[in-house]
């Protein structure tokens, strides 16, 4: 099923075919974003909510300068000087809000589940997740896939939209660190496992949920031979704002089994991308100047958050429903 004219709360369940429209569609905003006027009068006269009632600098702000960029209103709610500090709760925050009169709204929120929820009290309007708690991060799982299909393709001469999802065919995702609080992991593996790429997960015991049998990956045992075998190796952040520091002795032991060292990246294969969604723990997950090497593609991921999250603006909000 498209997103058109849905909401966007999660990549799980969405199909191959839901996937490279929102990614073919990115890509024509790419060209958007390179002209001098960077501005498509998709979204004019709609009013885009921006609520992040948890910190964000790369999703905040691209999101905003996506809605801007299509020609939305965007309204945005500063949380910490907001009425949310006297306690009004997110059912009011977004009614009152509604009021004004909205088309969309692109929520972060530290709870899981929280953008379903929203979801519920505003029918009328789209709901895009931004971000829930440890759940789902559905925009930065598309704009990883849509940063390594580009980088793929292009190496080929080709743009990604005619590869479509071939080059993810048997691609090796090898995905690290904290796969436990990571909703960035739970939406990348649900894109590269539903575009055709084999994942692998590396972590300690303790950083992996109780779930992972049901999840389409494979823990891998032994992470240095597993950097040989990756085509893409995703780190993500130990997240210390979610009690990661309880489940490893200390940031040294993990850097010392589980970082991305100058020795283990001289080890990779040439051609091997690295992946960071930032913000960075330099020197923990990833060595300072191994996340500085040509190969290491996080600014051209932060890039990539503006013609993603238009694409996935224009879909839900302008796009008509699917077969309506
Ligand atoms: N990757 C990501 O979500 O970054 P921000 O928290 O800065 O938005």
């Amino acid at each position: 099923m498209s997103i058109r004219g849905s909401n966007l709360l999660t990549l799980g369940g969405l199909s191959r075919e839901a996937l490279l429209e929102i990614l073919d569609t990115a890509e024509s905003f790419v060209e958007v974003n390179q002209r001098t006027v960077k501005k498509v009068p998709a979204l004019k006269g709609r009013v885009v909510a921006s609520l992040f009632f948890e910190e964000s600098t790369r999703t905040r702000l691209s999101f905003e300068t996506a809605a801007k960029r299509l020609g939305a209103d965007v309204v945005s709610l500063a949380v910490a000087s907001s009425s949310v500090k006297k306690g009004e709760s997110l059912r009011d925050t977004i009614a009152t809000i509604d009021a004004l009169g909205l088309d969309a709204v692109v929520l972060r929120h530290r709870s899981s589940g929280a953008a379903e929820q929203v979801s519920r009290y505003v029918p009328h309007v789209r709901v895009i997740n931004a971000g829930d708690g440890m759940h789902q991060h559905p925009t930065q799982g598309l704009l990883d896939a849509f940063t390594v299909r580009q980088v793929l393709a292009a190496r080929r001469g080709l743009s990604g939209s005619e590869t479509g999802s071939s080059l993810f065919e048997g691609l090796r995702v090898l995905i690290v660190g904290d796969i436990r609080h990571s909703r960035v992991a739970r939406s990348d593996i649900a894109a590269y496992a539903t575009l055709g790429a084999q994942v692998r997960v590396a972590a300690p015991g303790t950083l992996l949920p109780s779930d992972i049998s049901n999840w389409p990956v494979e823990v891998v045992d032994n992470f240095d031979e597993a950097l040989e075998w990756a085509d893409v190796v995703g780190l993500l952040r130990l997240q210390q704002e979610r009690g990661t520091g309880a489940f490893v002795p200390s940031l040294e032991e993990f850097t010392f089994t589980y970082g991305l060292t100058q020795e283990r990246a001289a080890r990779l294969r040439p051609e091997t991308l690295i992946t960071h969604p930032g913000p960075m723990n330099r020197g923990v997950e990833v060595d300072s100047a191994v996340a500085d090497l040509p190969s290491a593609l996080i600014s051209q991921q932060v890039s990539n958050g503006v013609p993603i999250r238009m694409a996935v603006l224009y879909l839900t909000v302008a796009a008509p429903k699917e077969n309506s």
